[in-house]
């Protein structure tokens, strides 16, 4: 979910209204604004996406009124209805709560409100916080204090804003797990869940700690821990501008994204290789000893992260000969996984935010493992629990479906992995050189893959009546099938699914029927040959079959000609960086397929890009 809140000179409604836009990306199932003007509370809430809430407040105009607050929701307890839209108000339409989390004992809170006769409306486990906040002010005469009372009842994860018509100009948030940043203006500041939401106004922002209350008034914002005790922050300045979470010319933020991925790429390598092809990775502060100790890495991640989790294990293994397992985040706690001293967890997320890897995260450092993160987001949440981090600079992705955020962990993955050789002094070949080499020029590569995609548009185009596309790759083709297959379920709302092509022949060949469109992902014919002799292999037996193949293959590889109805050139590279140049045309593909479906490209049904519950 994402939340704003605003205190100053400006229309309150204005500001939380274009602050809500740059998050609906959060979550869009439902919205809501409330206003305090004139000692009185006003709110609206709607169903469904901003618009209906900005039709709505078009026919039902709210007072103007200089503090407020908004929400975009993502639903989790009760479906997605005006009702169960935030903001949540106490029974004498004072208070108004926007949350983003889960309550775990709103049941019991709810009970304990109803026998002391309050009527709760909606299905929210939000709403128990709107009648506790009124009954703490009635008790404190402070809003702040309030707050910090309701949070040491509540249990689970948390992040809530608040105003209360007794105190016009004040707004009150509090965070546990799910960001919250302070917005610091002059004469006005602002709240909101990721800096987007008021990068327009001001650049400089404060980073609410785990377990804290900030209050925020017009000239000042002060910050307490829950117990009431003050609490350290960070203050620090935003390095992007406005202009690099709006769409600049492009139909939708996701082909923008796709656009800005040679840029990424190089942005996340710049400063990191040097002309000998020495790696300096600064934030890496886990100390060099060590790294020299690891003997076992673990990578965890959710949805696209996790299939570049998957890449990095076989770049890990291969080059520095450490074991390596990736798993995806949500499974990771709860099968009593082996850790200790000695074991490096990789955490890697786009967002810093995705609740399933924060819990991975946290119960790897219990058990003492040392955990680096690979993350794009400043200051969020998983960065700041572990022991490390490397940022993917890849800058602000707003599209849910995730593009340059996974390009740019690849690299950043393959940094890790030649730094953990380079610090373990392990014996390399001309192999790993010449990968360092091409590493560097990657961008180009990239931006060469981007020149040729008309034809991977129109064959997109030509498939929009399907029902089912499958994806097959071997070694870190697999994960590049699985990639593509993700893209094509969130964006297009298809079937599709991404298997290892040597398993196909065990079981999944039996789905291949006349004209199923099958997109292989062919290894180069240089380096490792046996793999993409045994693909060409299996291209045949597909085509046997009737498939009609989708072939993704490198520059002069012509042993693929013969068997493929459609080819797709993508630039030679050195085996394990080919999923940088390979995932760019089924990114194009899903993209292309959603828009001919007439699908809403950056905003996938069902989806949000940050999931902060588990
Ligand atoms: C959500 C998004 C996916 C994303 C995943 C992990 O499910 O819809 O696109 O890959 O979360 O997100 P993260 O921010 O941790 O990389």
């Amino acid at each position: 979910c994402g939340i704003v809140g605003y205190v100053g000179a400006q229309s309150a409604l204005d500001v939380v209204i274009a602050g809500l836009k740059r998050l609906e990306y959060r979550g869009y199932d439902s919205a809501g604004v409330a206003v305090v003007a004139d000692g009185e509370l006003a709110a609206t809430k709607k169903a469904g996406k901003l618009v209906n809430l900005e039709k709505q407040l078009v026919s039902h105009p709210l007072p103007p009124g200089s503090t407020g607050l908004g929400h975009t929701r993502w639903a989790t307890h009760g479906g997605p209805t005006d009702a169960n839209a935030h903001p949540h108000l106490d029974n004498t339409g004072r208070v108004a709560v926007v949350h983003n989390g889960i309550i775990e004992n709103f049941a019991a809170l709810r009970a304990e409100l109803e026998d002391r006769g309050h009527r709760l409306d909606s299905e929210t486990d939000t709403e128990v916080t709107a009648h506790l906040l009124a009954e703490e002010f009635d008790a404190a005469g402070d809003l702040a204090e309030a707050m910090r009372r309701v949070c040491r009842r509540l249990e689970g994860a948390f992040t809530l804003v608040a105003v209360h018509a007794d105190v016009p100009d004040t707004v009150v948030g509090a965070r546990r797990n799910s960001p919250l940043v302070v917005g610091v203006g002059e004469g006005e500041n602002f709240l909101a869940s990721d800096v987007a939401a008021f990068i327009a106004h001001t650049r400089s922002a404060i980073e609410l700690g785990q377990d804290q209350v900030v209050e925020l008034r017009r000239d000042g914002v002060t910050v307490t821990r829950f117990d009431g005790s003050p609490a350290d922050v960070r203050a620090y300045h935003v390095d992007w501008d406005a202009s690099a979470a709006e769409k600049g010319g492009y139909d939708y933020f996701m082909l923008k994204e796709i656009a800005e991925q040679p840029k990424a790429v190089a942005d996340t390598l710049l400063g990191r290789i040097d002309a000998s092809g020495s790696l300096t990775l600064d934030e890496v502060r886990i100390p060099a000893s060590v790294l020299r100790e690891v003997d076992k890495v673990v990578i965890v991640a959710c949805g696209t992260a996790y299939h570049a989790g998957l890449i990095a294990k076989l770049a890990i293994e291969h080059w520095t000969r450490i074991p390596c397992e990736t798993e995806l985040a949500s499974e990771f706690r709860y099968r009593d996984p082996i850790l200790d001293q000695r074991t490096l967890v990789v955490a890697i997320s786009q967002s810093g935010e995705t609740m399933d890897t924060l819990m991975a995260l946290r119960h790897a450092r219990e058990q003492g493992a040392r955990v680096l993160a690979i993350c794009n987001t400043n200051g969020s949440t998983i960065p700041r629990e572990s022991d490390a981090v490397l940022y993917t600079h890849a800058g602000p992705e707003v599209a849910v479906a995730s593009t340059k955020a996974f390009l740019t962990q690849l690299v950043a993955c393959y940094l890790v992995a030649l730094y953990l050789g380079q610090v373990r002094g392990t014996k390399w070949g001309d192999e790993v050189g010449a990968v360092v080499r091409e590493l560097s020029d990657i961008a180009g590569a990239v931006e060469a893959v981007l020149e040729t995609m008309e034809p991977v548009r129109a064959l997109a185009r030509s498939l929009a009546d399907k029902d089912t596309v499958l994806f097959l790759g071997r070694h870190v083709g697999y994960p590049v099938a699985l990639e593509g297959a993700l893209k094509l379920k969130e964006l297009a709302y298809m079937h599709a699914e991404g298997f290892a092509a040597g398993e196909l022949k065990h079981g999944p060949i039996a789905l291949i029927e006349k004209d199923l469109p099958v997109v292989v992902v062919v290894p180069s014919p240089r380096g490792r040959s046996v793999l993409h002799d045994k693909i060409v292999s299996n291209i045949q037996e597909i085509r046997a079959r009737g498939a009609r193949t989708i072939v993704i293959a490198e520059e002069g590889d012509d042993a693929v000609v013969p068997y493929a109805d459609h080819l797709v050139r993508i630039p030679a590279t050195p085996t394990l960086l080919q999923p940088l140049v390979a995932t760019v045309p089924l990114q194009v593909f899903a993209c292309e397929l959603a828009t001919a479906r007439g699908n809403e490209v950056d905003q996938p049904r069902n989806l949000a890009k940050s999931v902060t519950v588990e």
